[in-house]
């Protein structure tokens, strides 16, 4: 017999289906309730509301745990690589030798920009934030790519998702050289994927970029760690776009705008920031954490806390290692990495941080990285948008294969005024102006 909820309001009761994910989560149906009762359930934020079943990415925030398709992100991170990572989020499982030949070859295919699109560069401030044009320019793309930007077959949806994939990386480039007044220089098929990347951003015509192999290993590393996060901020934003009918290229567009924030992958900028403001002496590690922990301040510290990890985020884990090496082979210097550290001593054995499980997230070290390699500051959730594109596209595939697709549309509690009737502007009381 299937387990139910009882809800018991009003003196009625309602029985609510319950759910049992493969980890054993548990979930109440409410979808019928208030057909039922004409209640609603109010959960500002969403914290304790699942918006769909999902087989992409198991996360377990009090343990510490992220899997892509079952596997663990150590193991990943270990033993594979970004594009392999991609086949797998998207297609459910690691891919055979031939699908993985197919898709390098249509990233490779795939990684220049028409040259029309190339000129709406032109049309942006030099200065423009490199997130602004990364979201208008791949919703450009759906202009490039009609049919594809709403693929319907496997085969579409591969080489939809292989121009997306290699096209956000000459775009990222691109607006970087554009922001430097620099030439645009071209991928080469024989580099990976981080390779092109590094060598489309920092190559000149007279000068080639020596792409260090602990570097390109870093940089595919970090695009791993942000392939996907199940229902984040963004990703739901991809699903929510999808579930008007909008195509893939427009969901992915919205996802890259929610991404943007500072709360969610504007955070590493906002990290390096703060630690740049207690390295120029303006503010001291102590003074930043009385800051975070006064109530009457909105000031957060940046890079610490997450709405699922309640614990170590393994990423967090990983990048702070990662880092750690980046500095060494490159014989890096960087006293904000001292400042970081300090920072988390100090954090993590604060009363406040304790109680509230506030351990450093993702955003805590991948900016150190990105600095330690001359990545600008505003291009660090460039990258971060860059490695979740998998995610995204796998949640896109996912969410409008699904039969029980629904318009997304939220509910909710109105405490506006009550009916009134309208006052002409003569009548109108000048107290208000
Ligand atoms: N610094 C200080 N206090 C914090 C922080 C922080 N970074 N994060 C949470 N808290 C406190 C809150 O003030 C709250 O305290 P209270 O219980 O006394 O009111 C408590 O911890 C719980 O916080 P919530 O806001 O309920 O946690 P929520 O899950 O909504 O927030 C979030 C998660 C938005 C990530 C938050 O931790 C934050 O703002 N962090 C800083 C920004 C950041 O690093 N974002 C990146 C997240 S990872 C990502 O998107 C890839």
């Amino acid at each position: 017999m299937k387990k139910t909820a009882t809800l018991k309001v009003d003196n009625r009761e309602y029985k609510l289906p319950v759910v049992i994910g493969t980890e054993k989560e548990k979930g109440i149906d409410i979808s019928k309730l208030r057909a039922e009762s004409g209640y609603i359930t109010l959960d500002p934020g969403y914290t304790n509301t699942g918006s769909c079943e999902s087989s992409i990415t198991y996360t377990d925030g009090e343990k510490g745990i992220l899997r892509y398709r079952g596997i663990p992100i150590d193991e990943l991170a270990q033993k594979s690589d970004f594009i392999e990572v991609a086949d797998l989020l998207i297609w459910g499982s690691l891919p055979t030798k031939v699908m993985r030949k197919r898709f390098t070859d249509l990233l490779t295919n795939n990684a220049l920009l028409h040259e029309s699109l190339k000129h709406h560069f032109e049309g942006f401030p030099f200065d423009s934030h490199p997130m602004a044009m990364l979201s208008a320019m791949v919703n450009a793309l759906s202009c490039y790519h009609p049919v594809l930007a709403m693929p319907h077959s496997s085969s579409e949806i591969e080489k939809a998702a292989a121009i997306l994939i290699s096209k956000i990386r000459t775009i990222t480039a691109f607006s970087y050289k554009m922001s430097r007044g620099e030439p645009f220089i071209y991928p080469k098929s024989e580099f990976s994927y981080a390779e092109n990347l590094l060598h489309m951003m920092f190559s000149l015509p007279h000068e080639p970029y020596e792409v260090h192999p602990e570097v390109k290993r870093a940089v595919d590393l970090i695009l791993i760690l942000h392939a996907d996060h199940e229902q984040n901020c963004s990703t739901s934003t991809v699903r929510m776009v999808a579930s008007s009918g909008a195509n893939l290229f427009a969901s992915i567009s919205a996802g890259i705008a929610a991404l943007w924030g500072h709360l969610h992958g504007g955070a590493n900028q906002a990290a390096i920031e703060m630690l740049e403001d207690i390295h120029s002496g303006s503010i001291d590690v102590k003074q930043y954490i009385k800051m975070a922990k006064d109530k009457k301040s909105s000031f957060r510290l940046m890079g610490f806390g997450h709405r699922v990890y309640k614990n170590y985020d393994p990423r967090a884990k990983i990048l702070k290692k990662l880092s750690k090496n980046v500095f060494s082979v490159l014989k890096h210097k960087d006293p904000l990495l001292d400042i970081a550290l300090e920072l988390e001593d100090i954090a993590l054995s604060d009363p406040y941080f304790i109680e509230r499980k506030l351990y450093p997230n993702v955003d805590f070290y991948s900016g150190l990285i990105y600095r330690a390699i001359g990545v600008p500051k505003n291009m660090f959730p460039v990258f971060f948008a860059i490695g979740r594109l998998p995610g995204w596209i796998a949640h896109w595939k996912e969410a409008t294969e699904n039969n029980r697709l629904q318009l997304a549309r939220p509910r909710q509690i109105y405490v506006g005024h009550a009916k009134q009737n309208y006052v002409p502007i003569s009548k109108r009381s000048t107290k208000k102006s």
